[in-house]
């Protein structure tokens, strides 16, 4: 048997692009009856990025993925691999990764969508490091883009008040050791989960009809209680279960990287590691709940603020529909 030695794979570079449409607090309190205090309270959410009419998750995600390459320094000729994790592909197929693919001319590509709601970053990055330590690829590009928008009932004040459009990228190559690097995954699905959070219609078991339309089944569903009370159990224990298993508590973590669901639920995860409110990043408030898209964008938010240098221990961590939860701990790679 022949034994191979694992490459390390990092990020090298990271790109965010959000459409400039704004839905505040107050344009939603003449949609739905709401109120700035209630969403700003229970959520954390002032306001969200909304596409124009007709733009798909195709174009701002590839507008992301060529900041992260001009972050990077790779050219789309470089490219041998685009993972895109979304849950509003452009349509149910062919991928968004193939539209990405046409649009950045990555012509040396292959590449597939990764459906794992707002775990889909974090599986999706999974997936690239897998295949880049292994030498398979040498370039490969995680694209988290949505159009949530395009799956959100506006006359529902539980759902609509959310979620928010936009895109987030990252460059993943092998980095010599001492760059640093993604050092650990854990991921868990728990199928049970999937009647708290999902949409129900547009797949085999109910395709599109005027029924479905009626019913209003092509629209997010939400037992927002039921989820927020496992997504606080899930992400500290997964977090902990990463930091454990490789000898670091709280006080070793230089940035932890929650998605950006609830600010009530950030504040209690945080809580629960004995992490200091300067140690989380939160992007919540100005681009709401971007599903696939939060983490990727957080970590552009965190290196523009100066919050990342090389070195640093990083925490990504999910919790989404499915249920599915993972968490990511990685060495930071770049300036
Ligand atoms: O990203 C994927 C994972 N998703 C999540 O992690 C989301 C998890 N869940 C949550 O973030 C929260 O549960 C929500 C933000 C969705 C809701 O907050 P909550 O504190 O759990 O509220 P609730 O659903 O228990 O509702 C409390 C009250 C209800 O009224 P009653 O029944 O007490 O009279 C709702 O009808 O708040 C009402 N309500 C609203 N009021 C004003 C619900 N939505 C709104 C609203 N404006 N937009």
């Amino acid at each position: 048997m022949s034994s191979r030695t694992l490459l390390t794979a990092g990020i090298t570079g990271v790109g965010m692009d959000f459409p400039e449409r704004r839905l505040t607090n107050a344009d939603l309190e003449k949609m739905v009856e709401t109120d700035d205090d209630w969403i700003l309270e229970r959520t954390g959410i002032r306001e969200r990025r909304l596409v124009e009419p007709g733009v798909p998750a195709s174009h701002h995600g590839a507008a992301a993925a060529r900041k992260a390459m001009a972050h990077a320094q790779v050219q789309p000729a470089d490219v041998d691999l685009i993972v895109v994790p979304t849950v509003t592909p452009d349509m149910m197929f062919p991928a968004t990764a193939c539209v990405i693919q046409d649009l950045l001319g990555c012509k040396r590509a292959w590449g597939f969508d990764v459906s794992a709601a707002c775990s889909g970053f974090i599986f999706a990055l999974q997936a690239a490091r897998a295949q880049v330590e292994t030498g398979a690829c040498r370039c490969a590009l995680v694209i988290g883009t949505e159009v949530m928008s395009s799956i959100i009932d506006y006359t529902d004040r539980n759902v609509c008040v959310l979620f928010g459009d936009g895109a987030g990228a990252v460059v993943v190559q092998p980095v010599s050791a001492d760059r640093g690097g993604i050092v650990d995954y854990r991921g868990y699905v728990d199928g049970a989960g999937g009647r708290f959070l999902n949409m129900l219609a547009g797949g085999s078991l109910h395709p599109a009809s005027h029924e479905t339309v009626d019913k209003k089944m092509h629209y997010v569903h939400q037992e927002g209680r039921e989820v927020f009370k496992f997504a606080v159990k899930g992400m500290a224990a997964i977090t902990t279960e990463v930091l454990e298993r490789n000898g670091l508590g709280a006080g070793d973590v230089s940035l932890f990287v929650p998605h950006q669901a609830n600010i009530r639920i950030i504040e209690s995860v945080r809580e629960r590691l004995g992490l200091r409110p300067d140690q989380v990043a939160v992007t919540i408030d100005r681009f709401g709940n971007t599903t696939s898209a939060s983490i990727p964008s957080a970590l552009r938010v965190a290196l523009d603020e100066g919050r990342l240098k090389r070195g640093d221990a990083v925490v990504l961590c999910s919790f989404g529909a499915g249920f599915t939860w993972g968490a990511t701990l990685l060495r930071w790679t770049t300036d």
